[in-house]
């Protein structure tokens, strides 16, 4: 399958999927963003990401994230003193979304409707800063071609922050069930992929329902550093926790296994 027909069909399983959170969460975010003190970034696992960021000057910044699913993070994340920030995603029904939130939280912010890697020029060298949070990476097959996009829109010196979905998490997720702990079943942590959600992408609501096609791609950590690496930008700090990120119970009980990261990047 050639990588056009690849987006093309996530862009219409994720407007598919994002139906169901809407359903799930009815008008939680709605109602939440008009208070000026809502978050959404107040789960188990923030904690560490909160620290984090609380460690990062935002005044006056330019921020991004890249996608932004519905803009739920980035504008929680424009709390912390941003003057702008540009949500990306591919997701028609995610970007009317964000779009909505937007107005309601009277913020700063702005969506786009595109694939991260036809990001127009226009936003070259135009952030500080750029957020990349769980369940982003693994969507792009050549991440490579994905952060080259992250230099290209980041101002020299600016910042990245990763906050992902560990990839041994994604093999546990995949293949290392408890009802399934044959090693001769799982699936291979040096296999890329493509994968597929074949009950969906509620993990939201967590309803199960006939999935239109998506693909997704496992990469190793190794690929993750390497792919950042190669593209103009320098690793400041490395952390991974035992934090399951996705909302899925059982692979939280794996909790002596890395299930999340934090990486903290700087365009040299
Ligand atoms: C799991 S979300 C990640 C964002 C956030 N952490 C969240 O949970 O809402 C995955 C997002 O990636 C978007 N996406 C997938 N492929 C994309 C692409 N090629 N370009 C832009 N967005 C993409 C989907 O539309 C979806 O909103």
């Amino acid at each position: 399958m050639n990588k056009k027909s690849i987006f093309d069909s996530n862009r219409i399983a994720w407007n598919q999927a994002l139906e169901y959170h809407q359903k799930a969460r009815k008008n939680s975010l709605q109602i939440g963003f008009e208070n000026p003190d809502f978050t959404t970034l107040n789960r188990d696992c923030d904690d560490v990401l909160v620290n984090k960021l609380n460690g990062i000057s935002f005044d006056g910044k330019t921020i991004s994230q890249m996608p932004c699913n519905n803009g739920r993070e980035l504008l929680s994340l424009m709390r912390f003193g941003a003057k702008e920030a540009i949500g990306f995603d591919i997701s028609d029904v995610a970007i009317l979304e964000a779009k909505q939130l937007a107005e309601i939280a009277k913020l700063n912010a702005k969506f786009v409707r595109t694939n991260i890697l036809e990001i127009d020029e226009e936003y070259n060298d135009y952030f500080d800063f750029i957020y990349i949070s769980e369940g982003s990476l693994q969507w792009f097959p050549d991440l490579n071609a994905y952060f080259s996009v992250v230099n290209r829109l980041l101002k020299q010196n600016g910042k990245i922050l990763i906050f992902e979905i560990h990839p041994v998490a994604y093999f546990i997720e995949n293949s290392f069930r408890s009802e399934n702990q044959n090693l001769n079943y799982a699936t291979s942590y040096f296999d890329k992929g493509p994968y597929g959600y074949k009950d969906g992408l509620d993990y939201v609501g967590g309803v199960q329902y006939e999935a239109k096609d998506c693909y997704w791609y496992m990469h190793k950590i190794s690929d993750i550093l390497t792919a950042i690496l190669h593209n103009g930008l320098e690793v400041l700090e490395f952390d991974e926790y035992n934090l399951e990120m996705a909302n899925d119970l059982e692979t939280k009980m794996y909790d002596k296994f890395p299930l999340s990261y934090i990486l903290i990047g700087k365009k040299k």
